[in-house]
Order: structure tokens, then C-alpha cells, then sequence
């Protein structure tokens, strides 16, 4: 999604900039710029392809300067063409990059107008650059103040003018934006992933904060008005560019890298103790009395994976919630609830403002599982685990699912101990059986080859059903989520039981049915849900364990994994879906690790 970079210095900054951008590309983007102050001008260049393109065409033109700022876009308002792309000027004097909605923009567009403004573009952020020259009088922050005052929405802003070279203005509300302090330079940027190499300074500002960049100070106001001082956190960023090294995409590297990033989750795990989750955590735990999950996507599934988890482990009642549609509904609050937020970024707009609404209702305890240790959401939540997956580039999430499902059932294990409902001893059975984990995704991840043979055949389907039962169902839906994705094709998923109760009647034999079919108590149940498929002619394509005793006949094909997991089981049945979705992909010749339409990060509404 939308990211962006920003610097005032002694040199010439273009490279910082660009090389800032790349770091931020596997966040999705379908156009980028720079803007420079160029000897008296404000100079630009954008380019609806790749940002290496943005590179050979401001190489061209020998763009240099010392201040300026960029942007790589993802479209809410306007197409992805150059002219939407950012940065966004006014006139010849401002020139501005933005992540987030204006919500009141259209209101703010006539009013600009009217006052005899020129548009360029259909975009939102347009509006920003001409409402702060028009409320210009010799003071950028000034005017940048007064500008955010009139905004309604999310919004991180860089700006910089043509009258003060030595000065960039930034903003936020809702969307993160970061200070990068140098040695007689400054920087800003979205993620302080961009500016890693830069410097490692990073000064996170907060909702309502206006700052001033110049070459040997900064400066922030709240949003009151006053001016404050920020803690300043050394923070080492990794590199979003991570080598691909043997494989083709980003997402099989993942799927592959899956032994390493549960084993790196792991790492430090010598008992269950509510410490895994930081200092405090047993106060917290121990008073609590159910559980709130917020998430998006893939991250939410794993959060309906866990329901089953912590019911069944600690007893205690769990709601998972989409965090788009918490924020907005009336829910009633319970003070005693844990509010338990999963992110792969850390990032994601609608579960930060799910959790800040949350909070707002009085559940003040809140833990996070999240990937990314200088996210936002680590910065909100009182307590964390960081799940160790590493970098993770493709936009289809894999190994960070798999880790957070790793992190939520140690979640289980320290609720059901400090709610005493898990023995000792079941405890120390459950700990060996997550440490053979590594070994046994290694060896699910050697069926790919019958699996790549499924994919050609999903590959001429238009549409796919999958089916689970119990603790499965979310692995159901994960699995139709990851096909979709990447390969374009309409999936679904259903609790087998529900077949009959509507979409059975979509089975014919052109439509393939993926059935995750562990051996556990439901298994049963399932083999009738198979035969009622089987019975209309669909095709099943049933993912089982070794012990699981479905036979491959016409029309019914089996994968075996090993054995049966007990209940780290999810976790196994998932990594075949996402082989299918990632082989299926590649059959179909879709951009595996930039699907269209869809960013890594969504730091949008
Ligand atoms: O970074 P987050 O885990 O908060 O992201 C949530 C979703 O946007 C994300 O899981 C999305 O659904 C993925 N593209 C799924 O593969």
C-alpha cells in the first residue's frame, strides 16, 4: 500500500529517496514519484510502472536536489495513471505525498475552486497540497497546522515548498509516519524499514502530530498545539528486499521458509509461562474472564483457529471479530475481557482503529501477536509475542499465518495453566509436540510434488469449494482465500456440515472440492459430507492424514500427510492448501507475489 519518503540534507538525496521506495515496494503499489527542489523550482518525476523505471527516467533527466519527497501509490481515488500519481503539487510553490483517506474531499475540492484553484487530478490528496498553499503566508508549518485542521480522515503527509528549500512538513492522523534523525539531516518516511541504511533514529510520531524537518533540528507539535518531545528509538529495520536466493516468487520462498520461521518462533520457549507474553502478563491473565480477537484476512482466520483453542484448552469464551466491521457495529463491552489483536504488519488501518475503538468501549487489556517488532500495533498493546517469521514479501501471507497460529496456541496453553485447567503434564506433551513442529511441516512440505499435479487441474476450473470441520473450518477458508488470491479463481469455503444446507447445490463435476480431513473425532461426519459430494458428482480432493483411511477412487483423490498432529493439526492441513493456491498460480501464469488489486500492507480503511 501507499509508503513514503522524505529528506532534507546536504547532499543529494535522490538516491535515499529511491532506495527508500524499493524497500517499500513489497507493500504494493501501482504507480510512484519523487519530487525535488531543484535550483529555485519544484521538479517531478512519476511513473505508473516499477520503481526501478521511476530510477532510469530520473537518471535521464539528472534529476539531483537536497530536499524532496516520494511516494509509491496504491489507487483509492482515480485511476492508477500518472496524473494520480503522487507527489501532488500546487501551482509552482507546494508539493506533497500522502497516505490515507480525505474524507471531506470533495467539499474541500469545491471550496478550492471556488477560491480559483486548478485540479489535476481525481484524487484526494490534490486537495491537501492546495488547501495548505492557500492557507500559505510565508510558513509552511504554519500553514500545514492550519490545513490538518480542516481535514477529516486518515492521513501522513510529507510536504515541502518552493519558498523555504531547506524544510520539509509533515503530518499524521490514522496512518503511521515516522522522523529518521540524522547527523545534520532528517528524514521522514511511513515505515523505518525505508530509511534502513539511512539511519537508525526513528522517532515514531503520534495521531495529531505536525513536524518540522530541517537539516539540523526537528521539531513536533501535538495535536493541541504544543510542542513536545518524542522518545527517539534506535531501531534496526531489516531489509524489505530479501534475496529470493533459489526460488522463483516470494511466496514459495515463504511456504518453504516454514520450518525456520516456526523454530525461530519458538526460540527462547522453555516452559509456558505467562511471561512469553511480556512482564505483567499473569496480573493481566489471571483477572480476565473471555477474550476479544480483532483482525483482517488471513489474520483473522487464525484468530477463528484459536477460538477453538482457547475454549477447548482454557475455557474461557472467546468472540473473534472482523476489525472492519467491530469498529462500526454496537457491541456490548466487558471491562474483564482480554482484547487480543493478530497482525502480520502491524500496520493494518481497520484492526488499529478496531483495537483504539476497543478501548474507547473501557477493555483496557490488550495483547498483540503480531510480526513486526517496530510496528504500531506493538506500540499500542500492553502485552505481545512476536511471532519470528521474518520479512514477508508476497502479498499472500503464509508463513506469517503459520507462526501467529504458533504464537495463539502457546496462548492456550499459558491461559489453560494459569486458569488451572491444563495439567502439568499435558502442558510438557503439548511443548514436544510444538517443538517436532519444524520436522513435521518439513515433511508435509515434501508432498509438493502430488500436490503440483492437482494444481493443473485446478488451474482449467473456474470456481472451487472447500470444506473442514471443527478447528479445520478456518483451514477451509484460509485455503479458498490463498486460491483466490493468487490464482483468480472464485473459491469458497464451508463447515462441512453446511453443505446441505445450500451449497451443495453448486456441485456438479466441474466443480473440484478441497476437504481437509484429519483423523479426529469429526472425521466421521466428514466422510458423509464427502459422499453427499461425491453423490452429485463433484470431484474431492481430500487433504488427510496417513491414518485417516480414505481410499483414492474415481473422482476422489487423496493426499496423506504423515499422521495425525492432535490439535497443532491446523497448522499441517494448511501448508498443502497453500502449495495448491501457489502451483495453481503458477499454472495460470498470474503475478504469484503481486496480485492484482492488492497490497501487503493495508494501511487504508
Ligand atoms: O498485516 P495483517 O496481518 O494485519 O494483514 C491482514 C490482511 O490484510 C492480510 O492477512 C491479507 O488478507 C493477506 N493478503 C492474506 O493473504
Amino acid at each position: 500500500m501507499c509508503g513514503i519518503v522524505a529528506a532534507v540534507a546536504q547532499r543529494n538525496i535522490t538516491p535515499i529517496l529511491l532506495e527508500g521506495l524499493k524497500r517499500l515496494e513489497y507493500r504494493g503499489y501501482d504507480s510512484c514519484g519523487i519530487a525535488l527542489y531543484v535550483d529555485g523550482h519544484l521538479q517531478r518525476s512519476r511513473s505508473t510502472a516499477r520503481v526501478t523505471d521511476l530510477q532510469a527516467q530520473i537518471s535521464q533527466a539528472g534529476l539531483e536536489g537536497f530536499t524532496g519527497v516520494a511516494h509509491t501509490r496504491w489507487a483509492t481515488h482515480g485511476a492508477p495513471v500518472t496524473s494520480n500519481a503522487h507527489p501532488h503539487f500546487s501551482g509552482e510553490r507546494i508539493a506533497l505525498v500522502h497516505n490515507g483517506i480525505i474524507e471531506n474531499h470533495e467539499e474541500l475540492r469545491a471550496q478550492l475552486i471556488e477560491a480559483g484553484f486548478h485540479f489535476e487530478s481525481q484524487t484526494d490528496t490534490e486537495v491537501i497540497a492546495h488547501l495548505i498553499n492557500h492557507l500559505y503566508a510565508g510558513d509552511l508549518f504554519e500553514a500545514v497546522q492550519q490545513a490538518t485542521q480542516k481535514l477529516r480522515g486518515a492521513y501522513a503527509i510529507a510536504v515541502f515548498c518552493r519558498d523555504e528549500p531547506h524544510r520539509v512538513v509533515g503530518a499524521r492522523l490514522g496512518s503511521p509516519l515516522i522522523v529518521g534523525a540524522g547527523k545534520s539531516e532528517n528524514f521522514l518516511a511511513s515505515d523505518a524499514m525505508a530509511l534502513a541504511g539511512t539511519t537508525d533514529q526513528i522517532v515514531y510520531l503520534e495521531d495529531g502530530d505536525v513536524v518540522d524537518i530541517q537539516l539540523h533540528r526537528f521539531w513536533i507539535v501535538d495535536a493541541r498545539g504544543k510542542s513536545v518531545e518524542r522518545e527517539v528509538h534506535t531501531v534496526i529495520a531489516h531489509s524489505g528486499a530479501a534475496e529470493l536466493g533459489p526460488y522463483r516468487h516470494y511466496m514459495q520462498k515463504e511456504i518453504f521458509e516454514q520450518p525456520r520461521a516456526v523454530a525461530d518462533t519458538l526460540e527462547g520457549v522453555e516452559a509456558i509461562t505467562p511471561e512469553l507474553f511480556g512482564d505483567g502478563a499473569y496480573k493481566v491473565f489471571s483477572k480476565i474472564d473471555s477474550l476479544l480477537i480483532l483482525a483482517c484476512g488471513t489474520s483473522y482466520y487464525a484468530g477463528l483457529t484459536a477460538k477453538y483453542w482457547i475454549e477447548s484448552i482454557a475455557r474461557i469464551p472467546v468472540s473473534v471479530e472482523i476489525a472492519s466491521e467491530y469498529r462500526y457495529r454496537e457491541s456490548v463491552p466487558n471491562p474483564n475481557t482480554l482484547v487480543v489483536t493478530i497482525s502480520q504488519s502491524g500496520e493494518t488501518a481497520d484492526t488499529l482503529a478496531a483495537l483504539k475503538h476497543a478501548r474507547s468501549l473501557g477493555m483496557t487489556h490488550s495483547l498483540t501477536i503480531c510480526n513486526v517488532s517496530t510496528s504500531a500495533m506493538m506500540r499500542e498493546c500492553e502485552l505481545a509475542y512476536v511471532t519470528r517469521a521474518g520479512v514477508e514479501i508476497g502479498v499472500a501471507s503464509t508463513k506469517a499465518f503459520t507462526t501467529q497460529l504458533v504464537g495463539l496456541f502457546l496462548l492456550a496453553l499459558v491461559l489453560g495453566q494459569v486458569k488451572a485447567r491444563i495439567s502439568e503434564a499435558e502442558q510438557a506433551v503439548q511443548l514436544r509436540a510444538l517443538r517436532h513442529l519444524p520436522a513435521a511441516i518439513s515433511a508435509v512440505l515434501a508432498l509438493e510434488p502430488q500436490i503440483i499435479a492437482w494444481a493443473e487441474q485446478f488451474a482449467r476450473k473456474e470456481h472451487a469449494l472447500f470444506l473442514g470441520r471443527g478447528m479445520h473450518y478456518p483451514i477451509a477458508l484460509e485455503g479458498a482465500l490463498k486460491l483466490k488470491e493468487i490464482s483468480y479463481i472464485h473459491a469458497e469455503a464451508y463447515p462441512a456440515g453446511e453443505l446441505k444446507h445450500g451449497p451443495l447445490a453448486l456441485v456438479t463435476e466441474a466443480m473440484p472440492v478441497v476437504t481437509v480431513a484429519p483423523n479426529d473425532a469429526l472425521l466421521e461426519k466428514l466422510k458423509s459430507n464427502m459422499q453427499e459430494v461425491r453423490a452429485r458428482g463433484g470431484q474431492l480432493y481430500v487433504v488427510a492424514d496417513g491414518d485417516s483411511h480414505i481410499a483414492a477412487s474415481e473422482g476422489l483423490h487423496v493426499l496423506r500427510l504423515p499422521e495425525h498432529y492432535g490439535w497443532l493439526s491446523p497448522i499441517l492441513h494448511t501448508i498443502p492448501l497453500q502449495l495448491l493456491a501457489y502451483h495453481t498460480a503458477l499454472a495460470k501464469g498470474t503475478d504469484v507475489d503481486k496480485p492484482r488489486n492488492l497490497a501487503k500492507s493495508v494501511t487504508v480503511e
